[in-house]
């Protein structure tokens, strides 16, 4: 059975770790053709590696999300390598500091509103004409359950996941008639070295992260990998603008 993303040339941004990696991996596993971006190049070398040991296609390039020259180039290389480009997960993203409102540092704002909130803009900005180009695609954007509810300590997280919320919902607005479909995921917490990072930094306590999983686990990667790639293939074709929440229950309280 061909698999869901068969012939589709897919870019995954933040492809060096965590739920970037599962994407990746999994979308390999059902056909895709793979660019992987990171700007920690051990990490997507290891993707492509462990992607090419299972038989599929990958390649990847360095680059910070965050800087234009850097995200045009990416798209350009995506093109030499696969001469086209049919789903992009913008995915890239970090926690910042762990600081409430007052105590949150001006350089802590802007440094995590321009990875996880500019930089979505800035990927979509220079995807969507190669898509217009071809007569379609698809994107899914990183949002969080951070873009729907408040969490104390990390404003400008929860500022920057709300923004992509809405820059998924506009983006699919303006290219729904263009066969372009965008859509974002709202991830619970889920077990990557992210929130491993979170944990150490004392922002938020394990024990606490399951209690609010009415599922009562953390979440692994390979389960938002499995929502990015329904969203990314042809099975979604009537989905667009859609804030997809996988988070065990979280927001369902
Ligand atoms: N883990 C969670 O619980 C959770 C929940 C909701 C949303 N998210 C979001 O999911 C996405 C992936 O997070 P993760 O948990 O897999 O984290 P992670 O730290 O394991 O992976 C993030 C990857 O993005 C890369 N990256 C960061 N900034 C970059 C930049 N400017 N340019 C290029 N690459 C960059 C990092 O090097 C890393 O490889 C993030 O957007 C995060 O905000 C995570």
């Amino acid at each position: 059975m061909a698999g869901a993303l068969e012939g589709k040339v897919v870019l995954v941004t933040g492809g060096g770790s965590g739920i970037g990696r599962a994407t990746a991996l999994l979308a390999a596993r059902q056909g895709a053709r793979v660019m992987i971006a990171d700007y920690v190049p051990e990490g997507a070398e290891k993707t492509v590696a462990m992607i090419k040991e299972g038989g599929g296609t990958a390649a990847c390039v360095a680059a910070d999300v965050a800087v234009t020259r850097q995200v045009e180039d990416l798209i350009q290389k995506t093109l030499e390598t696969y001469g086209r480009l049919d789903g992009a997960f913008n995915n890239a993203g970090i926690e910042g500091a762990m600081a409430e409102t007052i105590a949150c540092t001006e350089e802590n704002f802007d440094r995590v509103v321009a990875i996880d909130l500019k930089a979505v803009w800035l990927c979509m900005k220079y995807e969507i004409p190669q898509m217009l180009k071809q007569g379609g695609g698809a994107i899914v954007n990183t949002a969080s359950i951070a873009g729907l509810l408040g969490f104390p300590g990390i404003p400008a997280y929860v500022a920057a996941k709300h923004g992509v919320v809405g820059l998924t919902r506009t983006a699919a607005l303006e290219y729904a008639q263009k066969n372009i479909r965008v859509n974002c995921v709202c991830p619970g917490v889920i077990n990557t070295p992210m929130v491993q990072r979170a944990f150490d930094k004392g922002g938020m306590r394990e024990a606490d992260a399951i209690a609010g999983e009415p599922i009562g686990r953390l979440g692994k990667p390979e389960e938002i990998a499995a929502g990015v790639v329904w969203l990314l293939s042809d099975a979604a074709s009537f989905v667009t603008g859609h804030p997809l929440t996988i988070d065990g229950g979280w927001t369902a309280r």
